[in-house]
Formats: C-alpha cells, structure tokens, sequence
C-alpha cells in the first residue's frame, strides 16, 4: 500500500515536471521596427484533424486559427484592436504565423494552441525595438566661455527618443565613462562629457538597445574648436 503511494506520488510529481516546462518555457523572438517576424509553429505539417489557434496579449485575443477538417484558414487582423491589420499571414503547411512591418505595439505574448490528435501549446514573447536615431554631440559653449575651466572642453551627447528601452554611453576607445537610461516624460536623454583639449583618446557617444545601437564619433578639432579659438584670439589681441 505505502509503495503504491510512493509510486504514485512520484508518477504526479513527474506528471507536474512535464506540464511545468511545456507551460513555462517561452521563447523569446527580437526585431527591429519594420521587420517581418515569423512567429514558428515547429510543426513540419498540419494533420488533418488539427485545430490550430494564434492568440496574442493578456486577453488572449484570437489572431488566426486553422482547422483544415473544416477548411477554416483565417487570420482575424482587427482583433484586438486593428494594430494587425494588413500585417498577419499564415503559412498553410506548418500553420507558423508571419507579421510584418512590426511596430513597438506588436510587443507582446503570444500563444499557439494545437488541438487534435495531440494537444501542444507554446509560449512566445516577441520584442519589437524602435530604430535608433544617432546621436548629436555638441559643444557646452556657455560653460566653455567660463574661465575657470580654460583647458577643457564641455560636450553634451544627446538623444531624442519615441520609447525608452535604450541606453546613452560615453565610450573612450572601447571603454564605457558614463552612461544614462533614464525614461521620463520628455523622453530626451542627454549626458554630458568633459575633455581636454589636448586629449588624444578617442571618444564616441552610443546610443544602443538589446539588438542595435548607433554611434557618434567625437571629433575634439571641430567641436571644441569655437572655445579654442577664443582663447587664441584672446592670446593673439593681447600680444598686440
Ligand atoms: C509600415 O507601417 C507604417 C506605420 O506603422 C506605415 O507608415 C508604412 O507605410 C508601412 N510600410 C509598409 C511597407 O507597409
Ligand atoms: C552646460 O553646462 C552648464 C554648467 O555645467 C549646465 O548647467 C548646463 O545644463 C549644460 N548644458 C547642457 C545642454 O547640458
Ligand atoms: C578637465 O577635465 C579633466 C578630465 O576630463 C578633469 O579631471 C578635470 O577636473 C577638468 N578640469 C576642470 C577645471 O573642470
Ligand atoms: C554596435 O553594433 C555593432 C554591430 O552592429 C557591434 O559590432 C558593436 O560592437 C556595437 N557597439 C556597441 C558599443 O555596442
């Protein structure tokens, strides 16, 4: 009796084991704004009693279903709210869903239902990242005409943004000074950087997101040149 409890407890436990990692594993899919990702259903073909769902967001919103028994094949691109619209196609022999043109919106999870003769289900969670713009570097030139810091030159890198998954670097050569990801309201971001004029490194602001990122490299001649020249000009008007 105990050892029929065992075993059966064991045989629940590997039961929960087998449904845990078939539910929890949920794999994650990266683009670019504008891209086409195809959303894979790991089937090779589609038996001919299998139901096959698209369901996408919290609401679990149905996006496309197949059944090919009764010859349904349909994407429903105004569920949940249009943002799909135009955008979804279906591959009719591996049931694996394609969006193109994503937009930031397509962020989300997505679930694929397979019912028939076996019952599966997958988890995928698709990022959509905006493209970067590059980043300006400019001159601080009010804080350049401040005496007291004659020798160095003040730079800003900044960022205008339409999201807020990106991060703005400082990078001498190919290591990182300073960095900011701050998210707020006016979604800007700026940082600033304080060099010699006579520094020979060579300095570059990265604006970059988990799968891209764009670069600016610093050029101290033409940048820090207005303060520079002041100070010369200063030099030259004092000697005569
Ligand atoms: C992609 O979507 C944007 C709006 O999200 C639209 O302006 C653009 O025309 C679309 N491009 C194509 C090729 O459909
Ligand atoms: C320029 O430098 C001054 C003084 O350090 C600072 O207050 C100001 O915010 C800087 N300007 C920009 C655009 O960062
Ligand atoms: C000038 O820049 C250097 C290095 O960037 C810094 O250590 C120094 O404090 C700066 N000097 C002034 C007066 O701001
Ligand atoms: C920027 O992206 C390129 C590839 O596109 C990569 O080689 C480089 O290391 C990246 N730079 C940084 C600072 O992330």
């Amino acid at each position: 009796m105990f050892h029929t409890f065992v075993l059966f407890c064991l045989s629940w436990w590997s039961l929960i084991g087998v449904f845990g990692t078939k539910t929890n594993e949920i794999q994650s899919v990266s683009v670019m704004e504008g891209d086409s990702v195809t959303l894979n259903s790991d089937l090779t073909e589609i038996h001919e009693d299998d139901d096959i769902l698209w369901k996408y967001g919290a609401e679990n919103s149905l996006i496309a279903k197949i059944s090919k028994e009764r010859h349904i094949f349909s994407s429903y691109d105004d569920a949940p709210d249009g943002r799909f619209r135009d955008r979804l196609k279906l591959d009719d022999q591996t049931g694996s869903l394609t969006i193109t043109n994503t937009t930031t919106e397509h962020t989300g999870v997505y679930q694929l239902q397979i019912t028939g003769a076996k019952r599966s289900s997958k988890t995928l969670s698709l990022s959509v990242y905006a493209r970067l713009p590059v980043p300006v570097i400019i001159s601080n030139s009010s804080h350049c005409s401040s005496s007291s810091s004659s020798s160095n030159c003040s730079l800003v890198c900044s960022s205008v943004l339409n999201v807020c998954d990106a991060t703005l670097s400082w990078y001498a050569g190919i290591s990182v000074l300073s960095s900011i990801s701050v998210c707020d309201l006016s979604i800007s971001l700026s940082l600033p950087l304080e060099v010699e004029y006579q520094d020979k490194n060579t300095y570059s602001c990265v604006l970059n997101n988990p799968i891209s990122n764009q670069t600016t490299h610093l050029d101290i001649n033409t940048l820090c040149h207005t303060c520079a020249g002041t100070t010369a000009l200063m030099i030259y008007v004092c000697i005569y």
